[in-house]
């Protein structure tokens, strides 16, 4: 399969997905929080948290796997997204890096399928448009080292975001 065929974008609550791995777009502690972070907790019970309790925080830009529970998918990837400040101080850098880490961590459970939220793009208020070709970009590219990844969807909360992402996935090449 060409990778342009092994990315999809679909319009979903992340909790409900048949995948093998969802990630998650959390915060350096761990336990908790709004948004994505908040759905995935109360959908996937108390033992998600019991779980991040034991992993001592993530830094921005890393990536920790933990079970997912009572969540259709078998692992949640937790990420921690940089906080938008304008752009000059290496944003661009440190949301690739959650693209890159969560698919290294996925491929290395053997997981066939990843779901990403649109990291950052809420309440760490990354411009959308930069925070999507970003993400299409850096995941295409590493792809490549993982053929045990068939499928990276983009899922997305809303109808804005999914164009976007089609808009940006429209662009990669197709061979
Ligand atoms: N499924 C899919 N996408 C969702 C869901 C959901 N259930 N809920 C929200 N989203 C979308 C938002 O619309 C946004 O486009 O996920 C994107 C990321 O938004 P946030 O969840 O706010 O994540 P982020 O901007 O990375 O901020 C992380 O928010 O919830 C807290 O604990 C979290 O402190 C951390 C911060």
């Amino acid at each position: 399969m060409s990778i342009s065929e092994r990315i999809e974008v679909c319009q979903s609550d992340i909790t409900r997905l048949q995948v093998d791995a969802v990630v998650n777009a959390a915060n350096r502690s761990l336990l908790g929080g709004g948004g994505v972070d908040g759905a995935i907790h109360r959908a996937a019970g108390p033992e998600l948290l019991a779980e991040c309790r034991t992993l001592n925080g993530c830094d921005t830009g890393e990536a920790k796997l933990t079970r997912g529970y009572k969540l259709p998918a078998r692992w949640v990837i937790h990420t921690v997204g940089p906080v938008w400040h304008g752009g000059g101080h290496r944003e661009a850098e440190q949301l690739a890096s959650c693209y890159r880490n969560s698919l290294a961590l996925a491929a290395g459970q053997g997981a066939t399928s990843i779901a990403f939220p649109a990291i950052s793009c809420g309440v760490y208020g990354y411009p959308a448009e930069k925070a999507v070709e970003l993400a299409v970009q850096t995941v295409a590219e590493a792809l490549a080292q993982y053929p045990v990844i068939e499928r990276v969807l983009f899922c997305c909360f809303d109808d804005a975001m999914a164009a976007r992402y089609r808009r940006a996935c429209a662009s990669l090449p197709e061979a």
